[in-house]
């Protein structure tokens, strides 16, 4: 499994908890930034993150770190093809894989502590996407979301 991680300044320092917790796992990570916690913007890391988990293949998901988890999750979605999820509980860590089908997921260094983040990613990373018929339609509806306002 690969997997892209990006933070801002507020997520530096889960950034490389998460990072460690997944390499425990054997769980291969490719680090975006930024290398220090000077003032960042929030969109440029989830640019970056986001158009790795749709232009490669083998990158499976992508992890996002600011204050409140909010900017990263807002800034994600706009890159087409990406389902990011703004997790802050462990239902909606289970939610967001089954439910959902998250491709991103997105948290806020001001929101949980560092032990319940790593708790929800174990979460996410032990549940399936749900092959429910009915949730299969939505996730398949969202992607085909367009506005022509
Ligand atoms: C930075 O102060 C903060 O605004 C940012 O990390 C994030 O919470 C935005 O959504």
């Amino acid at each position: 499994m690969r997997v892209a991680i990006g933070s801002d300044h507020a997520g530096y320092k889960f950034k490389d908890s998460i990072k460690k917790h997944l390499r425990e796992k054997d769980i291969e990570v490719l680090d975006f930034g930024p290398n220090n916690d000077e003032a960042s913007d929030y969109p440029d890391y989830a640019k970056i993150v986001a158009e790795k988990v749709i232009q490669d293949p083998e990158c499976d998901l992508g992890i996002l770190i600011c204050g409140t988890g909010i900017g990263m999750s807002i800034s994600a979605n706009k890159i087409k093809g990406i389902r990011a999820a703004l997790i802050s509980t462990k239902f909606t860590a289970q939610s967001a894989k089954a439910h959902n089908h998250a491709n991103v997921i997105t948290f806020g260094s001001r929101v949980n502590t560092i032990q319940e983040v790593l708790d929800f990613i174990d979460i996410f990373l032990e549940t399936e996407n749900s092959q429910e018929p009915r949730h299969i339609k939505r996730v398949e509806k969202m992607g085909q979301l367009e506005s022509k306002l």
